[in-house]
């Protein structure tokens, strides 16, 4: 696939404050005299950013990772995640065009892409909303055929269904992505033949599905507000980068104070039963009642919570949480509070669900985690 950059170019590029800050965070993750490496998070950003890599992107990039222009283009060229030209506002529909997809009907895909967005690809609609592109096997050959439209995938076209999917993106809607048959995954069409019991207690669209729908969106850009987006190289609860002061030079921004080890917890002096250390301000949700130190018998051993290690659990201790009947008693709001100032490992408690693996172990049942931890199989 010919790949060229785009003939109109921009004058300038720079990263907004917050993504430089980022950028420069991710040129630590690789050891010096390696920060070429950061090439390909750096071009991506700057597409989230502008929605396609100009040449002055690039030029800005190389200047960055002290390369010559030409090495940042070879990879900008190679790849085609990264768009050479300026792609829809809205989204930029990737209709795969690989064998699987096009026995099963891409090009009738292409045929809606070109009546409803442009006759070519990497054409703007007259409306600037979208544009589209054929691209190599997306890897969900199995859900024949398909198209990535945003961060999702869209899977079991039809033609008059991704014409549907277009005039709902144009609207402003978020058409579910994931199958578009009713199929869950990639399972038979004509229902399971094995580990049916798969079917109980899943949500109710798969797992990318589910958080698109959850998300709301599915052909958001990266603005720097995303969670998982944080420098965990160099510490889980380095601020978003929307958070960082907008100081482009600021080197506290690219390289945040570490924060303290979580400490194991010191035996109380005073007798008062009152509640465990004050930890960092919480952002919300209610904190709950923790004790002064374990009940006679012992701590309970929360590391067979699937998701709690020993740093946590000394985390966890020094909150004034000992035990699983604690954590199982937990509600909503309590949740929250605890999420909010897990320092280091925030978000930990709804992402693994401990209250609920905390109900079953208070109660002497084992989850298949504990009989793990029981087994000796988790160091
Ligand atoms: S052939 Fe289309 S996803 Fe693989």
């Amino acid at each position: 696939m010919l790949r060229r950059i785009h003939k109109d170019q921009p004058d300038a590029f720079a990263f907004t404050p917050a993504n430089l800050a980022w950028a420069e965070a991710q040129i630590t993750k690789f050891p010096e005299g390696r920060q070429a490496s950061a090439v390909i998070p750096l071009l991506w950003r700057a597409q989230e950013q502008e929605g396609w890599i100009s040449r002055p992107a690039m030029e800005h990039i190389a200047a960055m990772l002290d390369l010559a222009y030409i090495r940042v283009l070879e990879v900008a060229t190679f790849y085609f995640m990264f768009q050479l030209h300026p792609v829809g506002s809205i989204a930029n529909i990737q209709v795969c065009g690989t064998t699987s997809c096009m026995i099963c009907g891409a090009e009738d895909l292409v045929a809606v892409c070109k009546e409803k967005i442009a006759p070519k690809p990497h054409m703007l609609s007259e409306d600037g909303k979208f544009s589209w592109e054929e691209v190599e096997c997306l890897g969900a050959c199995a859900n024949a055929p398909m198209a990535q439209i945003g961060k999702d995938y869209y899977e079991d076209l039809t033609a008059d269904r991704l014409g549907e999917i277009i005039d709902e993106l144009a609207a402003g809607k978020v058409p579910v992505p994931g199958p578009q048959n009713g199929r869950y995954a990639a399972e038979p069409l004509s229902g399971l033949t094995s580990l049916k019991d798969f079917e109980s207690g899943r949500k109710q669209y798969n797992a990318s599905a589910q958080f698109a729908v959850d998300l709301g969106d599915t052909v958001k850009r990266i603005d720097g507000t995303e969670v998982p987006l944080k420098t965990p190289w160099l510490r889980e609860d380095v601020a978003p980068v929307a958070d960082v002061a907008p100081e482009p030079s600021s080197q506290a921004a690219a390289e945040p104070e570490p924060v303290a080890e979580a400490k194991a917890p010191e035996p109380e002096k005073a007798p008062e039963p009152a509640p465990a250390p004050a930890p960092a301000a919480s952002k919300g949700g209610s904190r709950p009642e923790g004790l002064q130190a374990a009940r006679e018998g012992g701590a309970d051993d929360l590391k067979k919570i699937k998701g709690v290690g020993p740093k946590l659990e000394a985390l966890l201790n020094t909150l004034g949480f000992y035990h699983f009947d604690q954590i199982a008693g937990w509600g909503t709001d309590e949740v929250a509070w605890v999420d909010d100032n897990l320092q280091g490992f925030k978000g930990r408690v709804s992402r693994d669900n401990w209250v609920e693996q905390a109900r079953l172990l208070a109660t002497g049942g084992d989850t298949e985690f504990s009989k793990r931890v029981d087994d000796g199989d988790v160091y």
